[in-house]
């Protein structure tokens, strides 16, 4: 099946590629710009940003949104983890903010959770959720990955950061490589005669 890829973000595309590589994925047109996240759910966003690509190709398109949910700061920042430290921030920005709010903080539990979406040119949509469990660890470690990885440790890992891992070693057990494993599940079910 042919799906367009609605981020022209390369670490997602990265991951996303990785995790339905039995699909033929294309990428977004260049002509086709990206979609203003103004939804308040991660399901809102990754609807709005499939559906744009999909009415502006006429093809299936597929979406994910992401997002951070930290204990000690109520959820936080949650749908709005790429805004974090304000509208233009860098991931540098995002982790400094988050180590600094969570300075002097015990609890260090956070989990990350994306959802995953196809919509088809009937309308229909395809939705799937991956979550993982971990904590935020006190200092960044790491060069791999993108965003918050550097300071997130999976409680399904061996103390490593997702910054210390491979694609694959963060693929296994991460939001997004749960997320997407479970689309392709759903999608051949949706897609069998
Ligand atoms: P988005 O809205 O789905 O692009 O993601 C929101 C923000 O969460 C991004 O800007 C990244 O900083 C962060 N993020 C998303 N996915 C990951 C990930 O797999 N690891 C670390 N940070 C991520």
């Amino acid at each position: 099946m042919r799906l367009v890829l609605a981020t022209a973000n390369p670490d997602k595309a990265r991951e996303i590629a990785d995790a339905l590589s039995a699909f033929d994925l294309v990428p977004r047109p260049p002509d086709v710009p990206d979609v203003d996240e103004t939804a308040d759910t991660l399901e809102g966003n990754a609807r709005l940003k499939a559906q744009a690509v999909c009415s502006a190709t006429g093809e299936p398109a597929v979406a994910d949104d992401t997002g951070l949910e930290v204990e000690a700061l109520g959820g936080r920042p949650g749908v709005y983890s790429s805004r974090y430290s304000g509208p233009n921030a860098t991931y540098a920005d995002n982790v400094a903010k988050l180590l600094r709010e969570l300075d002097g903080v015990d609890n260090r539990r956070a989990r990350f959770r994306t959802v995953a979406l196809v919509r088809f040119p009937d309308g229909r949509d395809v939705m799937a959720e991956g979550v993982v469990d971990g904590r935020i660890a006190s200092e960044a470690r790491g060069d791999e990955g993108f965003g918050y990885d550097p300071v997130f440790v999976p409680d399904d890992g061996d103390g490593r950061t997702f910054g210390e891992m491979t694609l694959s070693e963060k693929q296994q057990v991460s939001h997004r490589g749960r997320a997407f494993r479970a689309l392709a599940e759903a999608l051949w079910t949706f897609t069998r005669p």
